[in-house]
């Protein structure tokens, strides 16, 4: 019934930290960084080379690149809206390329300052170069399900720019609950459009737990033979321009639900304990993981 293997993308160090009001120094993100490398994670999204302005806690990206200690088994990659993020990145040092949009035009325009038609081009070029360079390239859609500012978004919303995605070179495509709204009949809904048109292993899902659906989210889409899944350690996280939005689902809480139903991730439960206590710790407050909370308390 559930898959042998599955794969988690570490995206506490971009989509957590992009939201929290405490700075973390940047030797503190590379310590962390590098103790994430060390846990059995195979792919970390390590920051985000967007305008400084619209997300000040991820400024320090370049610098964030390069000097953590690259892992020989893991993907480092980092989030780049356009053709400037991208020279960024290929300079600082990336294995991956994310591009990200919305299928809300509302979402999209607030998050990039673009509407969805004016947005393909500028993707495009980006993930035609990211190729160019050998990089693996995903594009994540996000309010898949729900829009802060439109409400319900339709499977056929989602599709209309996956295709495109698809079309311009991305290898995966990662459909965010950007805001955490989903139960598991909307990702029926959604996973039944999606996987008649493109194969599982090209499919991630990315949940945020803001009404605490993404474990049981997670568990809807193994069920549709999804095997990726972004996570975020302690459950750091949210989108700036999501409000009320909270963290993605606490990559603690996936590998206590995985490993207890027996399905491999390659991952130290007790590695990520650490770092996300150290974490914790530099952001002087409780992170929202159950499991985490449970474990360091024995
Ligand atoms: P813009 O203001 O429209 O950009 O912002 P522009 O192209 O008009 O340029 C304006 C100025 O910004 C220029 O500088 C550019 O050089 C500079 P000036 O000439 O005025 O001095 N600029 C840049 N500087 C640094 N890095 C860059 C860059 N690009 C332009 N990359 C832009 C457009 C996309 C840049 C802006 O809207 C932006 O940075 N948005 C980022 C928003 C963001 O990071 N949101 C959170 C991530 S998405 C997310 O969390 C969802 C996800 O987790 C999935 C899910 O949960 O659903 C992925
Ligand atoms: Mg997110």
């Amino acid at each position: 019934r559930w898959p042998e293997n599955v794969q988690i993308k570490e995206v506490g160090p971009r989509d957590g930290l992009q939201n929290e009001k405490a700075r973390v120094a940047t030797a503190d993100k590379v310590h962390w960084i590098n103790m994430l490398s060390e846990s059995g994670v195979k792919e970390i999204e390590y920051s985000s080379f967007v305008h400084p302005k619209w997300v000040p806690a991820l400024s320090d990206a370049h610098d964030v690149g390069k000097r953590i200690k690259r892992h020989p088994n893991v993907s480092y990659s980092a989030l780049v809206p356009n053709m400037k993020g991208l020279e960024l990145a290929l300079e600082t040092g990336i294995d991956g390329a994310s591009v990200f949009m919305s299928a809300s035009e509302t979402h999209n325009r607030k998050n990039i300052n673009k509407s969805i038609d004016e947005s393909f081009p500028v993707l495009q070029e980006v993930i035609e170069e990211a190729k160019k360079a050998g990089k693996h390239v995903t594009g994540y859609v996000s309010t898949v399900f729900d829009c802060p500012y439109e409400g319900r978004i339709t499977p056929e919303q989602v599709v209309r720019v996956c295709d495109k995605l698809f079309a311009f070179g991305v290898d995966d495509v990662s459909l965010g609950d950007t805001i955490g709204t989903a139960v598991p009949s909307q990702v029926e809904q959604l996973l039944d459009v999606v996987l008649s048109r493109y194969p599982q292993e090209s499919i991630i899902m990315h949940f945020h737990d803001t009404r605490g659906m993404a474990i049981a989210n997670i568990m809807t889409s193994m069920e549709y033979g999804i095997t990726r899944f972004d996570s975020s350690i302690g459950g750091l996280g949210g989108c700036p321009y999501a409000p009320g939005a909270a963290g993605n689902v606490a990559t603690n809480d996936v590998l206590y639900l995985l490993h207890g139903l027996g399905i491999n991730t390659g991952i130290s439960e007790r590695k990520l304990q650490e770092a996300a206590l150290f974490i914790q710790n530099k952001l002087g407050k409780t992170l929202p993981s159950k499991t985490l909370a449970s474990a360091a308390s024995q």
